[in-house]
């Protein structure tokens, strides 16, 4: 009856979780808001606010578990991919809360973190699944053979679905992260109104430099015969974007389920946050005849119980990493 310790820092939320015997107690998301002034997360200014917000985030997983520091039988940690100096934060903390304690460390994988989020809850696929995993940094179909065994079918060759989101938004003007945003007006918007091209990309990758671009002169060229071009159609405009990109992850997602014949399809990442996308899946699920995975909101987006679900698996198998274990920013699988 492993009580693990899970932390996030990969990117530009400090998260800590308390997972015992595979179920979630506490899931503590301290979010980093300097960073919107920026326009982007600014490397530097995340690994100082993590540092400020590591020991808070952890003693309030604590108190929100009601489990005391002595309680905790091992630290799992996101060892990569991310932010180096971020991670750098994360790691250290979590080695030395292991030391002290004289705990095994277990080092989490954080693109497959969001996929084994699907195991918080009793709703859970089973394997082999599908997982269409969209962030800001990266968007992939995972064939998901068991917990640890996963293979990247299909990926994006330039830009991942959520920096699409988040560059429209820098294009329309929107304060980042736009994604929130453009869900946001899209929901007030027609999604037909504008239709923006879909890129034919062979096999199961996807592009979206592409699309950027044509959002980009479409703008540029309805605000140079009105100015107020963007604030008359703003939820047409994030409505269209929005269904395009949709339509793009699960035209492939489809492709990719029916090639290999499977019936569990999950959806994970930040982006799985989207309105538009969870309605989508749904719709292409029933269509299918497809069980269909979307994690709760708090499981969107980064999060420590995600970590803390994975840590569990790993005890179980034992799986731990020594003191000499340094963070990665890129990671494979
Ligand atoms: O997984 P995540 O929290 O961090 C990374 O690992 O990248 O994903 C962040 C991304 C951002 O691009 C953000 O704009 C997008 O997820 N996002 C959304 C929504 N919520 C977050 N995109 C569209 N609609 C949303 N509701
Ligand atoms: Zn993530």
């Amino acid at each position: 009856m492993p009580v693990i310790l899970a932390i996030e820092s990969s990117c530009d939320e400090t998260s800590a979780a308390i997972c015992a015997d595979g179920k979630i107690l506490s899931n503590v998301i301290a979010n980093q808001t300097i960073h919107e002034a920026y326009g982007g997360v600014v490397p530097e200014l995340a690994s100082r606010v993590h540092q400020q917000n590591i020991v808070p985030a952890v003693q309030q997983a604590l108190f929100n578990a009601k489990v005391s520091k002595n309680d905790i039988d091992a630290v799992a940690f996101t060892r990569g991919p991310g932010l180096l100096g971020s991670l750098l934060v994360g790691v250290s903390f979590a080695k030395a809360f292991a030391l002290a304690k004289n705990i095994p460390l277990i080092e989490v994988n954080h693109m497959q973190a969001h996929v084994l989020a699907h195991f918080i809850g009793d709703q859970n696929p089973a394997f082999p699944f599908l997982c269409l995993t969209v962030s800001g940094g990266h968007t992939q179909i995972v064939l998901v053979n068991d917990y640890f065994d996963m293979e990247i079918v299909g990926q994006t060759l330039d830009d991942a679905a959520g920096e699409a989101m988040d560059k429209t938004s820098k294009i329309l003007g929107l304060p980042y992260p736009g994604g929130p945003l453009i869900d946001k007006y899209a929901r007030m918007g027609n999604p037909n109104a504008y239709a923006f091209p879909e890129p034919q990309i062979p096999g199961f990758d996807f592009s979206f430099s592409g699309l950027k671009t044509s959002i980009l002169y479409f703008i540029r060229d309805n605000v140079a015969k009105n100015p107020d071009f963007i604030a008359q159609n703003l939820n047409d405009i994030c409505a269209s974007v929005e269904s395009r990109i949709a339509s793009i992850l699960l035209n492939k997602l489809r492709k990719v389920a029916v090639q290999y014949g499977i019936k569990d399809v999950a959806l994970a990442g930040g982006v799985s946050a989207n309105t538009g996308l969870r309605l989508g899946l749904q719709e292409l699920g029933a269509q299918m005849g497809w069980r269909t995975f979307i994690p709760k909101m708090e499981y969107c987006t980064d999060n420590a119980a995600m970590i803390g679900i994975a840590g569990y698996y790993k005890y179980l198998k034992k799986d731990f990493v020594g003191q000499d274990v340094a963070p990665l920013a890129r990671m494979p699988f």
